[in-house]
C-alpha cells in the first residue's frame, strides 16, 4: 500500500485498531452517471478525497443486486453487483484502485435475510418440499389461525407473511420483502460462508455484518413478552421485548463460524452490527473467537451531557476484555446524525471525543462537514419505514442525503435529481468551500485525524477519567513516557477544569486557534470548546 501509517503508530497493530473507518452510503456519496444516484465509479473519483481527510478504511453500505425495498438491505444475488452501482469490473477497479491509496475497503454483508426475489427464496416458496424450504423459516398458521407466534417486525406490523399457495406463513424480522434465512440450517451456513470468501478473494478487506445478532432464533420460536416501557407513538417494534427473536444463545457458534473464515485471509477485520446492551454486546467478541469490533453506539444512544458521557465511556473501556480492542460509533445511515442531535456547535466537541477515544472510530460521511438531517417532503419519502409507521419521526431518508461537495449544482453529487433532496445550505457547506476555511468544522476534523494518525499515544494508549464539573468532561491517554488530557466543555458557558500541578501545552482547540498555548494548573475552556493538552507532568 501506497500510504504508511503516522510516525508514532507503534509497529504490528493490526491496521483496524490503529485506523478510522469512514462509512459511505453508497446511493448518497457520488453519482457518476447521472442517474441522480451514487456509484462504485462516483467512489472512485472521490478516493482522494478520503486520503486528504485522512480516513484508513470505507465501509460501504450494500451495492448488490436488489429490487432496493430496503435500499440494498434486501439482497437478490450475493454474488454480484447492482446494475445501477456499476459492475463487477468496476468494483474490482475500485479496490484496487483504494488499495493503491491506501485504503482498506469493507462491504456490507447481509446474512440475516435476503430478498424475496433471491432465487432461494423463490425455490423455497415454490412447494413445501422444495430441498430450498428450510432455507428459510416457515411455520404453520397458529392453531385457529393468524401468524405462529407474536413477533413484530422491525418496521412494523407482524414478522410473518403468510404464503396463500402452500398455506404457511414466513418469518422476516424487517420487511415481507426481506425473508429471514434460517442459520439452524448447515447448507444456509455453508452457502453463505463461501460468499465472505468470493469476496475475499476479490481483495475486500473486511466486513461489516448487518444485525448480527439477529442471525439466532429461538428454536421453539416463543411469544415475546410486552414491553412495559412500550408509550403510545413508540415504533411498533417497541411493543415487546426481543427475548426470543434475536441475541439467542447459539449465536455465537453462528459468530464462531464467521470468524473461522475471516481467519483463513490475512488480515481481514470483522465488524458486527449489534444493539444490544454493552454487557451482551460484549460477549460478541467471543474470547477472540468472535467479531473484532461489535459495534459500540453508546455515543449514538447517549445523552450528551458530561456525567453520562464519562460514565459511559469508563464503563465500556471497563467491560471490553483485556485483549480485545475498543470501537465507536457516533453515526450511521439508519440514526439522526450527529449534528442534528447535539447542534453545530457540540458537533466540534463530538469530533474531539470520538477521535481522542481509546478505540477505533467510525465515521458516517458527511459529518465531517456537520451535514444534519435534511427534512423531507411527504412526496420525496424513499424509506420503507416511514412509509409503513408514518409521523412518528422513524423514517431515515433525513440522514441519507447526498454529500455535499462544492458549489456546482445539486452540489457536485449529481448531474440528474437526487435520489433525495440535499440541505438547503450545501452552497456553502460542501467540501470545497469547507476546505478553504482553516476554522471550519471539515478543518477540524483534518487536524483531529491528523494528530490521531501521528500520536501512538491517541490511536493505542491507555484512558483513564479525569474527575471533572458537572459540564466537563475529561481523560487521558497515556503511552509509555507520554500523557494528553482531553477536556471538553459539554455545555454552552465557559467553564475550566482545575488540576493543581498540571503543566502542558495546548495541542489542538476545537477552536482551532490555541496551539502551543501553555498551561498550569487549570484548563480554562471557553462554550462548546474542547482541548488537548500534551502533559508535561
Ligand atoms: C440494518 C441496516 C438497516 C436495514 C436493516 C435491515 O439495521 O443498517 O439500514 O434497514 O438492517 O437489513
Amino acid at each position: 500500500m501506497a500510504r504508511q501509517t503516522g510516525n508514532g503508530t507503534p509497529a504490528g497493530v493490526a491496521w483496524w485498531k490503529r485506523g478510522i473507518v469512514y462509512q459511505i452510503y453508497p446511493l448518497s456519496f457520488q453519482d457518476s452517471n447521472g442517474d441522480g444516484k451514487g456509484d462504485l465509479n462516483g467512489i472512485r473519483q472521490r478516493l482522494d478525497y478520503l486520503v486528504w481527510l485522512g480516513v484508513d478504511a470505507i465501509w460501504i453500505s450494500p451495492i448488490y443486486p436488489s429490487p432496493m425495498a430496503d435500499f440494498g438491505y434486501d439482497v437478490s444475488d450475493y454474488r454480484a453487483i447492482a446494475a445501477q452501482f456499476g459492475t463487477l469490473e468496476q468494483f474490482d477497479a475500485l479496490v484496487q484502485e483504494a488499495h493503491a491509496h491506501g485504503l482498506r475497503v469493507i462491504l456490507d454483508f447481509v446474512p440475516n435475510h435476503a430478498s424475496d426475489q433471491h432465487p432461494w427464496f423463490l425455490l423455497s416458496r415454490s412447494e413445501r418440499d422444495n430441498p430450498k424450504r428450510d432455507w428459510y423459516i416457515w411455520r404453520d398458521p397458529a392453531p385457529g389461525g393468524g401468524p405462529p407466534n407474536n413477533w413484530i417486525s422491525n418496521f412494523g406490523g407482524s414478522a410473518w407473511t403468510l404464503d396463500p399457495a402452500t398455506g404457511q406463513y414466513y418469518h422476516h424480522a424487517f420487511l415481507a420483502e426481506q425473508p429471514d434465512l434460517n442459520w439452524h440450517n448447515p447448507q444456509v451456513r455453508a452457502a453463505m460462508l463461501d460468499v465472505l470468501r468470493f469476496w475475499m478473494e476479490r481483495g475486500v478487506d473486511g466486513f461489516r455484518i448487518d444485525v448480527l445478532w439477529h442471525l439466532a432464533k429461538d428454536p421453539q420460536l416463543r411469544d415475546n413478552p410486552p414491553n412495559p416501557g412500550y408509550q403510545p407513538g413508540d415504533a411498533d417494534i417497541r411493543c415487546l421485548l426481543q427475548v426470543y427473536s434475536c441475541d439467542q444463545p447459539d449465536i455465537h457458534d453462528i459468530v464462531t463460524g464467521l470468524r473461522a473464515v475471516l481467519d483463513e485471509y490475512p488480515d481481514r477485520v470483522m465488524i458486527g452490527e449489534i444493539y444490544l446492551p454493552v454487557e451482551r454486546l460484549v460477549a460478541y467478541y467471543g474470547g477472540g473467537r468472535g467479531v473484532h469490533l461489535p459495534f459500540n453506539f453508546q455515543l449514538i444512544e447517549a445523552s450528551w451531557n458530561a456525567s453520562e458521557l464519562d460514565h459511559m465511556v469508563h464503563e465500556y473501556d471497563s467491560l471490553v476484555p483485556q485483549e480485545e480492542w475498543p470501537n465507536w460509533v457516533p453515526g450511521n445511515h439508519d440514526k439522526p446524525r450527529i449534528a442534528s442531535r447535539v447542534g453545530e456547535a457540540q458537533a466540534r466537541v463530538a469530533a474531539m471525543l470520538l477521535l481522542t477515544l481509546r478505540g477505533t472510530p467510525t465515521m458516517y460521511y458527511g459529518d465531517e462537514l456537520g451535514m444534519c438531517d435534511v427534512s423531507i417532503p411527504s412526496e420525496r419519502v424513499q424509506d420503507p419505514w416511514e412509509k409503513n409507521e408514518p409521523g412518528l419521526g422513524l423514517g431515515r431518508d433525513p440522514q441519507r442525503t447526498p454529500m455535499q461537495w462544492d458549489t456546482a449544482p445539486n452540489a457536485g453529487f449529481s448531474t440528474g435529481l437526487p435520489w433525495l433532496p440535499l440541505a438547503h445550505d450545501h452552497d456553502t457547506h460542501n467540501v470545497d468551500c469547507l476546505g478553504r476555511d482553516p476554522s471550519s468544522i471539515l478543518a477540524l476534523y483534518r487536524r483531529l485525524i491528523a494528530l490521531r494518525r501521528e500520536s501512538a499515544t491517541l490511536t493505542s494508549g491507555r484512558y483513564a477519567r479525569v474527575a471533572a464539573g458537572t459540564q466537563i468532561m475529561a481523560y487521558t491517554r497515556e503511552r509509555a513516557d507520554e500523557r494528553m488530557l482531553v477536556v471538553l466543555n459539554l455545555g454552552h458557558a465557559p467553564d475550566a477544569l482545575a488540576l493543581p500541578g498540571l503543566q502542558g501545552e495546548v495541542m489542538l482547540s476545537t477552536r482551532l486557534d490555541r496551539e502551543g498555548e501553555k498551561v498550569s494548573d487549570r484548563v480554562e475552556l471557553r462554550g462548546d470548546e474542547g482541548v488537548i493538552v500534551r502533559m508535561v507532568r
